[in-house]
């Protein structure tokens, strides 16, 4: 919540200044007041009128808007907000930042201010590699700024890569984490993601393709609404994300091991693909290729760590939420899984093959409850993180 809260956000010139528009309602509806400052490379984009509409206040739009100084310098409309935020930041405009320019409104409120500065990069992808852009970005962390996104994905010019602003949600998260307001404020939380190995001998095992993306994304997404995120990982594709507390296992063991450790949190999302059954007996020792014999691998089973945590009595998490990979009859047989493990809500995706789900950057899911199946349309794996994340912190409540 950012009630009492004043933003002065600075709209840049680029396409991404459309997300600016619902960027002011989802900091509106929160509670925060937002004053916007729009570039004349923004108006280019999104009109003042838009602007102000949904601010609900006057846009300020150029240095000379500021004659009436007695009215509000801008001095003191650098300063009267609790944070400054620049969305979408372009490439010159970090630039200018980084250089201390002030030759229009944005960039001498930016020289001016005495308040923290949160900036949304927003360009091409070349751009944002350029070693001009990286260099800046280094200069302007150094400065203290913080920095949220870009995010990697299919640009509006055609190309794929990083230099995507962050979603509104994304960045509201962000305002939230640095004003100290997020819902999650202080409350623990459990993630498992990644796939687990389950040894064969010391050079083989058994493995499955998970990447690890959702849970990642998931555990930076609460992160993100304030909560201590204790992140247990099998060997993931992706990087963990910062901020969060990791810890690495291999098998599922280790991995009930780890989230048995990490209790008592509030809420326990078991995003990993743990596998189901392990070698009874790994060898300790390379198994060796035997002419005219093929070895033998018995099996045992996996201790179900999701059934396990959502069957504690006293420990039991307030929140316990699974995913499920099905390939058909989604919605019921996540809905015979969310009663056979006993959690709260289950995550169900259609991985069949075609969908592109696995390994890919989009999910199609659907929230199972206790009050019925949720379809929610297709979007990226870091929305549906986010998302998600919202309805976490709603669940869990006022601690
Ligand atoms: O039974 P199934 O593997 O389809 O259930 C998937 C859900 O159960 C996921 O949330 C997964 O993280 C969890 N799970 C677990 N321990 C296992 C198997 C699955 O926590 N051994």
């Amino acid at each position: 919540m950012l009630a009492q809260k004043r933003i002065l956000l600075i709209i840049g010139g680029g396409i991404a200044a459309y997300k600016a528009l619902d960027l002011i309602r989802r900091l509106r509806e929160r509670g925060a007041a937002v004053t916007p400052v729009l570039t004349r490379a923004g108006a280019e984009f999104v009109t003042p009128l838009s602007v102000s509409a949904l601010a609900g206040v006057k846009v300020f739009t150029d240095l000379f808007d500021l004659t009436d100084e007695a009215e509000m310098g801008h001095i003191e409309l650098s300063r009267s907000a609790d944070l400054l935020v620049v969305a979408p930041a372009t490439a010159d405009l970090m630039a200018k930042m980084a250089q201390g320019h002030a030759d229009d409104l944005a960039s001498t409120l930016l020289m001016a201010t005495d308040t923290p500065v949160m900036i949304a990069p927003a360009m091409n992808v070349r751009m944002w590699e350029h070693p001009a852009t990286q260099r800046n970005l280094a200069t302007l962390k150094g400065d203290g700024i913080a920095v949220v996104g870009p995010n990697a994905g299919d640009m509006a010019c055609g190309e794929y890569g990083p230099g995507r602003m962050s979603e509104p949600l994304e960045i509201v998260a962000a305002v939230e984490r640095a004003l100290g307001r997020g819902p999650l404020a202080g409350r623990r939380v459990l993630v498992t993601s990644g796939p687990t190995h389950e040894p064969i001998d010391p050079v083989r095992y058994i493995a499955n393709r998970s990447s690890g993306a959702q849970g990642t994304a998931l555990a930076a997404a609460l992160r993100d609404l304030g909560a201590e995120v204790t992140f247990v990982t099998g060997p993931a594709s992706v990087p963990p994300p910062e901020g969060v507390e990791v810890v690495r296992i291999e098998t599922a063991r280790e991995m009930l091991e780890a989230v048995e450790a990490a209790l008592p949190v509030e809420a326990a999302i078991f995003a990993a693909a743990v596998a189901d059954w392990r070698v009874a007996s790994a060898s300790d020792r390379k198994m060796k290729k035997t002419k005219g014999g093929l070895p033998a691998l018995d099996f045992a089973e996996n201790p179900d760590i999701l059934a396990e945590v959502a069957g504690r009595g006293e420990e039991r998490p307030k929140l316990v939420v699974g995913f499920a990979a099905e390939t058909d009859d989604v919605v019921e047989n996540a809905t015979a899984k969310r009663a056979r493990k006993g959690c709260d809500w289950i995550v169900a995706n259609d991985v069949s093959h075609g969908t592109g789900i696995m390994g890919g950057a989009e999910n199609d899911i659907t929230l199972i409850t206790g009050d019925g199946a949720e379809d929610w349309p297709r979007m990226s794996k870091r929305e549906v993180a986010a998302k998600l994340a919202e309805r976490i912190a709603e669940a869990l409540g006022g601690s």
